[in-house]
């Protein structure tokens, strides 16, 4: 009998295919995404998925979920260890897309982007303009990486090509990163012209970007964010980016996604907002997938994922 796997969203046929033979998936039909988990062996999740100790109570079969993507704080994998269950993510293929997006995002805040676009389209744009839409000038600024694990290594190496210094703070030193330098968190968010967010949600990151920290940043600082919206204390932000204690912000990721459409961030020009689409690249999201599958079949076989956030659930096992 094939072992059954909760798929929690449909996915393109071709992304699945190493699995469609070999497991029975079971696609949710109504909201209730938990309806069946008392019967799946595996699940295949993404991110929006939230799978915490009272949803999981049923999943007695539950051998592994697999998450199709890189950050897993939708999982309580304290909860999955206890109870045997291993957790796989997908690390590495999505670095490149995701640091692009967070560049990306630098320009567009740092260039008034989204002031240009919704003035040019409104009648608003009246021909050059000597000082219309002033923003920063990237070469020569400093960046400031939180979190420089992989995407925080190759957002900095793109911000090297663009003439920028480079800092960072993390809980250790990198030390193969090249031309970029440790500084402290308090250093980090006093000395940047950007600071990017690269470090995953934890107890201890979130809303670490608070109203103290704006008020410690320079007020021509642009924040870019692609991490996890919680990192960030939001009300605060509004605040700052109303109050020009910052001066601009680029969102890859808010609390909560989707953001309401009549939210306070959508209606600030010093603020551009993209809907959670760092590793979305036809490139990422196939390769996303294609380890999602092998995390699966190993967590299926009782086999170590070839990615797995909770090893400890190996210990003591063979
Ligand atoms: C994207 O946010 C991911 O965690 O993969």
């Amino acid at each position: 009998m094939k072992p059954k796997v909760l798929l929690t969203h449909k996915l393109p046929a071709a992304w699945i295919d190493s699995i469609r033979d070999i497991v029975e998936l079971i696609v949710p039909e109504t909201d209730d995404l938990f309806e069946r988990i008392a019967e799946v062996e595996g699940v295949f999740s993404l991110l929006s998925d939230p799978f915490r100790a009272n949803q999981l109570e049923k999943a007695t079969k539950l051998k592994v979920i697999s998450n199709m993507a890189v950050g897993f704080d939708n999982i309580d994998v304290t909860w999955c260890t206890r109870h045997g269950i291993a957790v796989g993510n997908t690390p590495g293929v999505l670095t490149d897309s995701t640091a692009d997006i967070s560049f990306g995002l630098i320009i567009a805040a740092s260039r008034n982007f989204h002031e240009a676009n919704i003035d040019a389209s409104e009648g608003k744009w009246f021909g050059w303009s000597p000082t219309g839409w002033l923003g920063m000038e990237l070469a020569g600024k400093t960046l400031g990486i939180y979190g420089m694990g992989k995407i925080g290594q190759a957002v900095a190496r793109r911000a090297v090509g663009f003439g920028m210094n480079v800092i960072y703070h993390n809980r250790k030193v990198v030390e193969d990163a090249q031309g970029v330098k440790y500084v402290s968190f308090s250093e980090l968010v006093t000395q940047s012209d950007v600071l990017s967010l690269h470090c995953p949600l934890t107890e201890e990151t979130k809303g670490v970007i608070n109203a103290e920290i704006f008020h410690q940043m320079k007020r021509t600082a642009i924040l870019v964010n692609t991490a996890r919206g919680k990192v960030i204390d939001q009300v605060a932000l509004v605040e700052a980016l109303k109050a020009g204690t910052i001066a601009a912000a680029g969102l890859d990721v808010t609390d909560p996604e989707p953001l309401p459409m009549d939210h306070e961030l959508f209606k600030l020009k010093n603020c551009f907002v993209v809907p959670h689409i760092g590793t979305s690249t036809h490139e990422a999201r196939q390769k996303m997938a294609k380890i999602a599958c092998e995390n699966l079949l190993a967590g299926l076989a009782g086999e170590r994922l070839p990615f797995c956030v909770n090893p400890e659930v190996y210990l003591g096992k063979r």
